[in-house]
């Protein structure tokens, strides 16, 4: 209740979470429980809200924690099937201690809560109306739908191998490992948190959606072979791109991103160089074979790992990453050297930051022509690229490979 309070005030799940979780003693088996309450109840809120609505008359005047409750209690019970006389007790019980007179509310609503009748479609994929439009428009109809139910489902944990005996390490550490949909990557059940995994400090393996990876891989680079990673961010695919063999300059403007970056690739025993700088500027830099350009973006596609950005994000900041992303890719289109190829990624599923962008890119720039994509995963096709589904625990990206003449 504490970290779903502190969320819908604006704090992000994941770290919110986790410091709940290291500052509790609960058992593996109830972090677990906590973790799927959390993101289960945010991914699903709007569909929550609408089961509970019949039963609550002004719901926005109740103290939060009981909202919380109330909430999280309809997941438990609608959701993940908990019987009502084994589910309702402790919800009641966790209002009563702050909010007495409220328990009676508590107890009754949940005693009666059920799935919404014909819900409408936002409420039933529990998307605000102009986000499940923005996936009509990029996808059509079928796919969008496909897309956002399967990011209300829990994703596994990906990780992709550094070394050849990475699986077999995982299994040391009592993981259950299983092969992943793109090449190197692997479905993991892990038994601790992965900073515990011995298979993890030793470098074997590094956290990594599959269609991340898919997504770098399009530059595939040729050994030693000059690379620009842009928007580096954590360096999650400068390591891969190393680890290809590239001779990697990673920039990026977040400084604190930069030094955490260089302190992974040690622990994978990879090096690049890296460069803190702000690519909406030109950039004094020598172009490069082969760049990859993974802009920041609204998050639409990592919805099933970040619920809490569908309960922020509105049009006007779409307009605004596309704006930003614009003027990244023209500095990116500046550091290609002619003949090389330029890697555009977004993790967003909507057409300004996906095709409209690229397309606009090339009337700005048409020394630059688009690949025809056949990305191994489910994806849409657009003229200028692809959209990668975000189906069976992958995230949703929009991935373009331009070549210069
Ligand atoms: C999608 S994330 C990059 C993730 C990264 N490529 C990875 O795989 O780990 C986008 C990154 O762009 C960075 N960024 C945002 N605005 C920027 C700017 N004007 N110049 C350079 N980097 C920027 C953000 O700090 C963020 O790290």
């Amino acid at each position: 209740m504490q970290v779903m309070e502190r969320v819908l005030d604006g704090a992000f799940l994941a770290p919110s979470l986790r410091s709940a979780l290291d500052r509790s003693d609960l058992a593996p088996v109830d972090r677990s429980f906590v973790t799927d309450l959390s993101y289960g109840t945010l991914r699903r809120l709007a569909w929550l809200d609408a089961a509970l609505a019949p039963r609550l008359r002004a719901p926005e005047q109740l103290p939060g924690p009981v909202l919380c409750a109330l909430r999280l209690g309809s997941y438990d019970l609608l959701i993940r099937g908990t019987p009502p006389h084994a589910g309702v007790h402790a919800w009641v019980e966790a209002v009563k201690a702050d909010h007495p007179r409220m328990a009676g509310l508590v107890n009754a609503v949940l005693r009666r809560v059920e799935p919404p009748i014909s819900p409408t479609p936002a409420a039933r994929l529990a998307l605000p109306d102009w986000l499940l439009e923005g996936f009509r428009v990029s996808l059509g109809d079928a796919d969008a739908e496909r897309a956002a139910a399967a990011m209300l489902e829990p994703g596994p944990l990906w990780l992709r191998a550094y070394t050849p005996d990475a699986a077999e390490r995982l299994l040391a550490d009592g993981c259950e490992v299983a092969p992943g949909p793109v090449a190197g990557t692997l479905r993991v059940r892990a038994p601790r948190p992965l900073d515990r995994l011995e298979a993890y400090r030793d470098g074997a393996v590094q956290p990594q959606n599959p269609a991340s990876c898919l997504a770098a891989e399009l530059l595939a680079p040729s050994e030693g072979e000059r690379v620009l990673d842009l928007a580096a961010g954590h360096g999650i695919k400068t390591a891969q791109l190393a680890s290809a063999g590239a001779r990697v300059t990673a920039v990026e403007v977040d400084e604190r991103k930069a030094r955490a970056s260089a302190a992974n690739l040690r622990r994978l025993g990879l090096t690049a160089e890296h460069r803190t700088a702000d690519l909406t500027r030109r950039l004094d830099l020598a172009a490069a074979p082969a760049v990859l350009l993974d802009a920041p973006c609204s998050g639409s596609g990592t919805l099933r790992g970040h619920p809490e950005i569908k309960l922020r994000l509105g049009p006007s900041d779409v307009a605004e990453t596309a704006r930003r992303q614009a003027s990244m890719l023209d500095t990116a289109a500046a550091l290609t050297a002619p003949g090389g190829r330029l890697v555009y990624a977004v993790c967003s599923l909507l057409e300004p930051e996906g095709e409209a962008q690229v397309s606009a890119f090339v009337d700005r720039h048409p020394e630059f022509t688009a690949d025809v994509l056949a990305p191994s995963v489910p994806h849409v096709a657009s003229p200028h690229g692809a959209y990668l589904l975000p189906l069976e625990g992958l995230d949703g990206f929009f991935v373009a490979r331009l070549r210069r003449a």
